[in-house]
């Protein structure tokens, strides 16, 4: 398994190799068609590109948009932004974690979701709001939040 993943990250990374300048580059690719960047990935990013494990895995961590844990089917970014959470985001948000069973940045068990919190989604007048995959969701109860997963769990 471990050995499959680093050769198939060899493969997408080779087209920096030996271009320290295009981690950045390099590590997007990784993550587009991985979904994360796991740490054995970064192994090999760093052997390829010759930069140090310690800047890919600071890079990686710094980044938000890198991941290096896989996530579910869908992904749902709850709106934590002032707006929203004036309006009851933080009883939205506490209905997601009773319902997938996970924290902000965690992955349910069944692989369906993926939790995170955003800053704001721009959509405050309809707050609390969440976007799920690329829909978004507004005047969020705690009950129309599991209602919604519902429909995603029935696909
Ligand atoms: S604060 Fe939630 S959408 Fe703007």
């Amino acid at each position: 398994m471990a050995v499959k993943l680093e050769s198939r990250v060899a493969e997408l990374v080779e087209p920096f190799a030996g271009r320290p300048s295009e981690l950045i580059q390099a590590l997007h690719r990784v993550q587009e068609e991985l979904g994360y960047i796991p740490e054995e990935a970064q192994r090999t990013v760093a052997a390829a590109l010759r930069v140090p494990l310690s800047q890919v895995h600071g890079v990686v961590t710094f980044y938000h948009f890198f991941r290096t844990e896989p996530v579910g089917r869908h992904i749902i970014r709850l709106c934590l932004g002032t707006a929203c959470y004036v309006r009851g985001a933080a009883r939205v948000l506490q209905a997601l974690r009773e319902e997938l069973g996970v924290d902000l940045g965690g992955t349910s068990a069944d692989g369906l979701f993926t939790l995170e919190g955003v800053r704001c989604l721009g959509a405050c007048g309809l707050a609390p709001v969440m976007m799920v995959d690329g829909e978004v969701y507004g005047r969020l109860t705690p009950r129309r939040a599991r209602e919604i997963l519902s429909r995603y769990r029935d696909e």
